[in-house]
């Protein structure tokens, strides 16, 4: 998600706001604004673009003598990109200025409440809910408007709040999403990340979950959601700039593998009811008889993209009973396709601009089928390409080999497989519910395996000099083993090649010796005896093996060389959680070869040509 800075003090509040603003770019966005509070009145600029092209708006024509203010860039997930979208949001009287990061999952249930009581929005954003809900808790005392208004929010939120009637005071407040307070001489800011202020001050508060602060010029104090006082220490800031961006991890690459727990909640967000066992996917757009009259679907992407259409494949079919064909776009676009008006198309893309796989959607869409998009990037050109979508709401992903948004596309997958299966009466309210409650514990297991990053770094330094690399998996893992050695090659060019590990007696059993380590993911699942017997055959064969497996499981320990133990997930989760080993050995070996990890030789973030 983007960026927010406030700013208190005794310079020109949109001069500093937009400055922070244009260190925050590298995280990616696609609209920005600035609101100031001004001999008592608020004042509000903001617009669709890049900063450099707004900054006439934002600060020459926006004559401030203000000297507080708050500032936001927008990275979209609910609203198109656009002026209107843009943030701050304010209230009804635009008394009160709200800059938000994260999702708001209650937003249409809170919008039709304050709506009902004769709230006007003028966005189609979830974050405008809190301007007027905040608006609607007002009785005087600032900061407790906002903790009232807070108490009805679902989901994840780092906000900065401005009131006219308040010329003194910033009110800040998180939870899941980043925020810290920066303390300097007559002045404070508040930011989603360091890197916004350094410049300015390396004496900054890390707030925790649920923990606020109202930001005066003379002063700061803390709080949390009920209200109570709370003792917070700055710390001293001594990274440069560029290390700040990266969040204190050494790589964007490592810092999005980090982040994946909060992605897999922002995806998630809002789009389940436990208590229904329904799963709601708002801009999907297919009505009821297109998803009965389809009787077969076609998956099309390219690189991770495609490797979470092949776990779809798995998905949808066990969960759906629908025939699924996963193809490569550069090949689909090609080979006349036997597509019609009864085939579902499903088109994968974190940027949503690969040509191949807008040139395969074009294909579908001439001969009559629909096609669903499921991407990350908000009004990028696949996006309007489509009759129907599911953003994966994986945030920004800088590292060009692709991690963050693997498992968001994951994520967004079984969603729509167990809505598609719901409809379509093959999976009863009871199933979907057990996985909506699996799901929403997911990100507390992948951060256990995330705290395993010792052990893999030790293992990456046993391998970093393989010349070659064999990847196993079974059923809903054989996608796995294939994007965990499209991470290796990618980043650390050790040559890769992934198997079904059935495959393996039919032809690259030849390659195995004491040189060619072994990746295996064996954790348990109906077909984990068959890939002990596969592994067995590796063994026999003095291959050296590295097994990814169920913690716990005592049967593998012994004809392996190393264990790489995970939290017992169900098969059709599995794939979500096994890659994440596999992405952060890739990234160590290549890591410990000294190689560019964010920018390996040869490739693209996006591919935007054939
Ligand atoms: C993955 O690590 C690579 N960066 C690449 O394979 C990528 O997944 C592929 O180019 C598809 O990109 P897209 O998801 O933006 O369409
Ligand atoms: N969900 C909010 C929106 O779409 C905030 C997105 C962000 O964090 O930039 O406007």
């Amino acid at each position: 998600m983007c960026g927010i800075i406030g700013y208190i003090g005794n310079k020109p509040a949109n001069d500093v706001i937009f400055d922070g603003l244009t260190r925050l770019e590298y995280r990616g966005y696609d609209s920005a604004g600035i609101a100031v509070i001004d001999e008592g009145a608020i004042h509000v600029r903001k617009d669709i673009g890049k900063l450099r092209n707004i900054r006439r708006l934002l600060v020459d024509d926006f004559a401030s003598s203000s000297s507080i203010g708050i500032g936001h860039t927008r990275w979209a997930t609910h609203g198109r990109p656009s002026a209107f979208n843009a943030h701050p949001h304010g209230d009804c009287i635009s008394s009160i200025m709200v800059a938000h990061n994260g999702i708001i999952e209650n937003f249409m249930k809170l919008k039709k409440r304050l709506s009902d009581e004769g709230h006007e929005f003028k966005s189609e954003t979830d974050s405008e809910v809190l301007a007027h809900l905040i608006e609607s808790n007002y009785r005087g005392d600032f900061r407790q408007a906002v903790l009232d208004a807070l108490k009805h929010v679902e989901g994840a939120y780092a906000i900065a709040v401005i009131h006219q009637k308040h010329p003194d005071e910033i009110v800040c407040i998180r939870k899941e999403s980043p925020l810290i307070v920066g303390l300097g001489i007559e002045e404070n800011f508040v930011a989603s990340d360091v890197t916004a202020i350094l410049q300015y001050t390396r004496q900054v508060v890390y707030l925790d979950n649920f923990e606020g602060a109202v930001v005066r010029r003379d002063g700061i104090s803390f709080f949390n959601i009920t209200g109570a006082s709370v003792e917070k220490k700055a710390v001293q800031v001594d990274w440069n700039p560029v290390a700040a961006e990266k969040g204190g991890f050494s790589h964007f690459m490592l810092k999005e593998i980090f982040e994946q727990p909060q992605v897999i909640r922002n995806t998630i967000g809002g789009r389940t009811s436990e208590e229904e066992g329904k799963i709601y996917l708002e801009e999907l757009k297919l009505t009821g008889p297109d998803i009965y009259r389809t009787q077969r679907i076609v998956i099309v992407a390219c690189g991770t993209a495609y490797y979470a259409g092949c776990v779809g494949k798995y998905l949808i079919e066990k969960l759906v009973q629908i025939p699924v064909e996963c193809d490569l776009a550069s090949e689909f676009r090609y080979r006349s396709p036997l597509v019609d008006a009864n085939t579902l198309v499903i088109a994968i893309s974190q940027s949503g601009e690969t040509a191949d796989t807008l040139a395969a959607v074009k294909e579908a869409k001439s001969r009559k089928a629909k096609v669903l998009g499921i991407v990350n990037a908000k009004e990028s050109s696949l996006t309007r390409e489509v009759d129907g979508l599911v953003y994966i709401h994986a945030g920004p992903e800088i590292g060009v080999a692709s991690t963050k948004a693997y498992i968001a596309m994951l994520t967004a997958l079984t969603l729509l497989a167990l809505m598609l299966g719901k409809i379509r009466s093959v999976l009863n309210s009871e199933f979907v519910k057990e996985k909506i409650k699996e799901l929403k514990i997911l990100p507390q297991q992948i951060e256990r395996v995330l705290e395993k990053h010792d052990q893999i770094r030790e293992l990456a330094s046993i391998y970093k000099h393989a010349r070659s690399f064999l990847y196993l998996g079974r059923g809903f893992n054989y996608p796995t083993a294939l994007e965990g050695a499209l991470k290796l090659k990618e980043i650390s060019y050790i040559h890769a090649e992934a198997y079904a590990a059935g495959e393996m007696k039919h032809g690259p059993i030849a390659l195995i010796d004491d040189q060619m380590p072994v990746m295996a993911i064996v954790t348990q699942s109906d077909v984990y005896d068959k890939t002990l017997s596969n592994l067995k055959e590796v063994q026999a064969r003095s291959g050296c093996l590295i097994a990814i497996v169920t913690e716990g499981d005592s049967e593998i320990r012994h004809m392996t060389d190393h264990v790489i133990e995970l939290p017992a997930v169900s098969d059709i989760l599995s794939p979500i959680i096994n890659v994440i080993p596999l992405q952060l050995f890739a990234y160590f070996v290549a890591d410990l070869r000294g190689l560019d990890v964010d920018q390996p030789r040869n490739l693209a973030k996006s591919v935007t040509v054939e």
